[in-house]
């Protein structure tokens, strides 16, 4: 037996931009008088552009003081910090284990998606050379709403024509974990710390099509069981 597809969330999971969007939420969060550490960082992963500012402001206490016209041109400054950082990405950036996870999962016939909530996330692939290896990539611009709302795997499984019982997410953050089990996909969690995920690594260099399968095997069999 083998999932239909695996769905991967981008930011942490395929390649580690999540701290690169923190160097540039805070630079931003300190021009406003707002310090933000790695710690609050974690409410971040996963959380789509506009929503993180709007955590930001709450967390620094002027959720009030910014208009809508201020906010878009604070986020829009956050992303240009981005931006120039995503200038040194290579293929070098891609995380162990994902480029000979994708390999294999082509060639066991398994299909490959994409459920990023970045708007950056084909440039993204771009530079790190994956974007022919995924069968699908979710707009992320079509979005409205940002993990833990199911949308972005469902848009995911939509586009591959699978039914996302059938499916395996991987994510590196609560959120992602959550919108994975929202749709009743299977989650596969990346990292310390993460409630809900069916199975969960330390780190991508675990995530192998071997362990994947016997994973999704056990957790078939049990679901048989309890029939
Ligand atoms: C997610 C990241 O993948 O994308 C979040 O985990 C980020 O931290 C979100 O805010 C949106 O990214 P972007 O590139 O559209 O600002
Ligand atoms: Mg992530």
């Amino acid at each position: 037996m083998k999932p239909d597809a695996v769905i991967f969330d981008l930011d942490g999971v395929i390649t580690d931009t999540a701290h690169l969007h923190f160097i540039a939420w805070r630079q931003v969060a300190s021009e406003i008088g707002i310090t933000i550490d790695e710690s609050f960082n974690q409410q971040l992963k996963g959380i789509s552009r506009m929503d993180s500012l709007e955590r930001i402001l709450v967390y620094g206490g002027k959720r009030t003081q910014f208009s809508a016209a201020e906010k878009a041109a604070l986020a829009a400054r956050k992303n240009a910090c981005y931006v120039e950082a995503l200038r040194t990405l290579t293929p070098h950036a891609v995380l162990p284990g994902i480029t000979s996870l994708l390999a294999a999962l082509r060639q066991e016939g398994v299909a490959t998606g994409l459920a990023s909530v970045s708007l950056n996330a084909p440039t993204i692939l771009r530079a790190l050379k994956l974007a022919s290896q995924f069968d699908f990539c979710a707009d992320a611009a079509r979005l409205t709403h940002s993990k833990p709302d199911p949308e972005i795997f469902l848009a995911a499984c939509s586009g591959l024509g699978v039914a996302p019982e059938c499916c395996i997410g991987i994510e590196d953050a609560q959120a992602g974990i959550d919108a994975i089990n929202a749709c009743k996909m299977t989650a596969v969690g990346i990292g310390a710390g993460l409630q809900g995920a069916q199975l969960r690594l330390d780190d991508t260099a675990q995530l192998t099509w071997s362990r994947l399968h016997a994973f999704w095997n056990q957790q078939r069999r049990a679901a048989t069981r309890c029939q």
